[in-house]
């Protein structure tokens, strides 16, 4: 079933049962490489799905559980093997979004949840945009609203003292220093080095989600700085960003956000809109590096393939 979140809608099913998760997989067309996240109706749930409760993770979930925060620890031998794609460690979050809760509270089980979305596209940010990549595939879908953050949770692996970005999101890396001083960001560690190291086999594959496409409409995205010069715009259909342009009027669609918030809120059902009305070309301004901005940027850069 899929369910709103307060980042994205998810795609829930029994993380304890294989058949279950396979069918999962399949529904969305997710590498099985690629491990999901399971959802709790509350942190002193953790054992449900983690073997551990290290101290790093216990002071960021006080910190910002319920929120977009995914915390990685050592896994609980029943949730399926599937689930982690083989590795030794589980992703666990709560989500802040009442209708969430209400479901993962009634289910009361370990929910493994991957974004509601086909693999390779864009999340959903509305149901109607669940139903657009998955219905048929899928038992149901809760049409509520997503909670407005439109980003996915920050994936932090705790297993050990230090805590360590996997996937930059919703919670910024100033916020998980103002817990934990250590963190250390994306960039500072080799794990995105992951799809080398598989390679020549010299480290384990930690976050191996960052090696496939992503985010991904069907139009090509061209990414652009503000102020945009008038040859950056030749040749597109769409364009969002938070700077307006002379000669705006002329394209077909355009999206205007106010705050680096509203554009994070926005910005997977504006790529979505650009594939409904067909547009092939798209003019994305480069969000600027502040909050949440961060994570758009690396969204952005993933939609635009780089
Ligand atoms: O906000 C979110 O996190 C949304 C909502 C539905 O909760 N979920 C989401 O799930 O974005 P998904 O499957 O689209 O992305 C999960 C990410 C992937 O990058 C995956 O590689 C990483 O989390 N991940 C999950 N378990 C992991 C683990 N044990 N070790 C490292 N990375 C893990
Ligand atoms: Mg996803």
């Amino acid at each position: 079933m899929a369910f709103p979140t307060e980042t994205v809608f998810g795609l829930g099913v029994d993380a304890t049962n294989p058949n279950a998760v396979r069918r999962l997989f399949e529904a969305k067309g997710r590498p099985s490489d690629n491990p999901l996240i399971v959802h709790l109706s509350e942190v002193s749930k953790w054992r449900h799905a983690a073997a551990k409760l290290t101290p790093a993770a216990e002071a960021l979930l006080a910190a910002y559980a319920p929120g977009p925060l995914t915390v990685v620890l050592p896994k609980q031998p029943s949730i399926s093997s599937l689930v982690s794609a083989g590795l030794e460690t589980v992703g666990i979050r709560v989500p802040d979004h009442p209708d969430a809760l209400a479901i993962l509270q009634a289910a009361d089980i370990p929910v493994a949840a991957p974004s509601a979305n086909r693999s390779g596209r864009p999340s959903c940010t509305t149901w109607q945009a669940v139903l657009e990549d998955l219905d048929g595939q899928i038992d149901a879908v809760y049409c509520g609203d997503a909670g407005g953050v439109g980003i996915e949770s920050t994936v932090v692996d705790c297993c050990g003292d230090t805590p360590v970005i996997l996937r930059p999101g919703a919670i910024t890396l100033e916020q998980l220093r103002q817990v934990i001083p250590t963190t250390r960001g994306l960039v500072d560690t080799p794990v995105n080095l992951d799809a080398a190291s598989r390679a020549n086999g010299t480290s384990p594959v930690r976050s191996p989600g960052l090696a496939h496409p992503h985010y991904q409409p069907r139009a090509q995205v061209r990414l652009v700085k503000a102020p945009l010069v008038l040859s950056d715009t030749l040749d597109t259909t769409a364009y969002c960003g938070m700077h307006r342009f002379a000669g705006m009027e002329r394209l077909p669609f355009v999206a205007i956000y106010d705050s680096v918030e509203d554009f994070a809120a926005g910005f997977y059902e504006f790529l979505r809109e650009v594939d409904r009305r067909g547009l092939d070309r798209v003019l994305v301004e480069e969000a600027p590096e502040v909050g949440i901005g961060e994570a758009l940027l690396d969204r952005q850069r993933r939609a635009a393939g780089l």
